[in-house]
């Protein structure tokens, strides 16, 4: 059961603030779409949804580009149904499109250990595509554990547990437009 109240949603004993609005999202989203404007604006290129918590975001986000580009999804197994990593990623639901000699454009919800990022580096080797840039609405840059470079970022966050606007606390709150933060 969950209540909201002024803005803070009460998920049993925890409570989530309000910490990025949607105006605020929707704002960042433009921005992002006019920079890979620049770098892709006759390339046609495959913007990649990272399944589940990436769909709002990308959809979001192709709403903003005139450029012409395609789009196909990878789905990952996901943190389960708790709060922390399970640490190990596995591969649910591969591509469709073929991306030798294409330019990719990973499209995340957020970044936090990296793990996931780089399981989809070393994964993409094996197809050779042109070119390969990585693009996350969140990055938490003090839990990241792994070496990996992302390209685009929406809004670096501190290291701690946010839910909506695609980002799930057991598979619920996905639908919220804008995203809150677990306050401790
Ligand atoms: P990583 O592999 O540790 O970088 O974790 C990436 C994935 O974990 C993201 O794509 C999210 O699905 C999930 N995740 C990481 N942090 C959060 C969070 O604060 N809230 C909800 N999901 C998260
Ligand atoms: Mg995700």
């Amino acid at each position: 059961m969950s209540e909201v109240d002024n803005g803070v949603i009460k998920i049993g004993t925890e409570k989530f603030i309000p910490l990025i609005s949607e105006e605020e999202i929707q704002k960042r989203i433009k921005e992002l779409a006019v920079e890979l404007s620049k770098e892709y604006d006759t390339k046609l290129p495959i913007f990649i949804g990272i399944l589940n918590g990436s769909f709002m975001f990308l959809a979001d986000l192709i709403k903003n580009i005139i450029f012409p580009c395609e789009v196909d999804f990878f789905k990952l197994s996901s943190y389960g149904d708790e709060k922390i990593s399970s640490g190990k990623v596995k591969l649910l639901k591969e591509l469709n499109a073929d991306i030798t000699n294409r330019h990719i454009i990973i499209v995340e919800d957020i970044v936090d250990s990296g793990l996931s990022i780089k399981y989809i580096e070393s994964l993409m080797e094996q197809f050779n595509p042109a070119s390969m840039r990585v693009i996350s609405l969140l990055v938490k840059p003090a839990s990241i554990k792994y070496e990996i470079k992302i390209d685009y970022i929406g809004f670096e966050i501190e290291d701690k547990f946010v839910i909506g606007y695609g980002l799930d606390y057991a598979q619920k709150y996905r639908n919220l437009r804008s995203i809150h933060v677990l306050s401790e």
